[in-house]
């Protein structure tokens, strides 16, 4: 069965998307079979992975709504297999107000867990109705963070809504880690937020990784030109920031 990690920051731009192909792509590099959900209506994730985003190839929403069968909707990239979205994703917010809607995304995800090892779901940057879905279909979360203040000050939310679907939703929900992006380690800005990521990580009890990414436009690059970024780029210190991410991930018993 495959081990589901949602990544999610209720904060915009802080690397959800780019860290859920990255690290889609080093697990896939590592054996792993591999499918990524892309959670969020802006679609930044299926576009990075040259999804078929015309209208006749089906949504994540269609499988939501139960116009097509989950394994329908999977889409076989060169980079790894995804099921993509559109802008109809925003709508689940007013659309479905049924008891239960909480659970709507891990329901469908069932009947394909068996195939993959992984399944990475990116979320969008709000704590609303797919970020709770997202959750309550999970295993583990993981949490980019920019380094810096004001990002880690969010993680504290964040962890209050974990927390509810924790007791409510999905008891067995367990926070893989925090991690910093766009870590400059010679930079006295970048030691100050690692130190106090730190504390916030150890008040929250939630694991700060050691691996850090780096900031290279490189990443950005292999995305807009929808690139394996490990075949793109074998030596970027933001790729091989990724790899020891992972590894350590792995190690950890992801
Ligand atoms: N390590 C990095 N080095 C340089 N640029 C990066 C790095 N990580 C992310 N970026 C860039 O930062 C921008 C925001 O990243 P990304 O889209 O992954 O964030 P996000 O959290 O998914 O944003 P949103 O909340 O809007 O979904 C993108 O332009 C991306 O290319
Ligand atoms: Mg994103």
């Amino acid at each position: 069965m495959a081990r589901i990690i949602s990544l999610a920051n209720q904060k915009g731009g802080v690397g959800k998307t780019t860290s859920t192909n990255a690290i889609a792509v080093c697990l896939k590099h590592r054996g792993f079979r591999v499918l990524c959900i892309d959670f969020d209506p802006q679609s930044n994730l299926s576009f990075s992975m040259d999804a078929d985003l015309s209208d006749k190839s089906p949504k994540i929403y269609d499988v939501l709504k139960h116009v097509v069968k989950c394994r329908h909707a999977i889409q076989r990239t060169p980079i790894v297999d995804i099921i993509p979205t559109d802008l109809l994703l925003a709508g689940l917010e007013l659309e479905f107000t049924t008891r239960g809607r909480e659970f709507i995304l891990k329901d469908c995800l069932q009947s394909i867990a068996s195939y993959y090892d992984y399944i990475l779901i990116d979320t969008p940057p709000e704590l609303g109705i797919l970020t709770i879905n997202a959750f309550t279909a999970a295993d583990v979360i993981l949490i980019p963070c920019l380094a810096d203040g004001y990002s880690l000050q969010g993680v504290l939310r964040l962890h209050e809504t974990i927390g509810r679907v924790q007791s409510y939703l999905n008891p067995g929900l367990r926070i893989g880690g925090i991690f910093l992006v766009r870590y400059y380690p010679r930079e006295e800005l970048s030691r100050t937020a690692r130190e106090t990521a730190a504390m916030i990580a150890q008040r929250l009890q939630v694991p700060l990784l050691k691996s850090t990414i780096r900031h290279s436009n490189v990443i950005a690059k292999a995305h807009n030109l929808q690139k394996d970024m490990i075949a793109y780029a074998p030596g970027n210190i933001v790729v091989k920031d990724y790899i020891a991410l992972v590894d350590e991930l792995l190690k950890g018993g992801l």
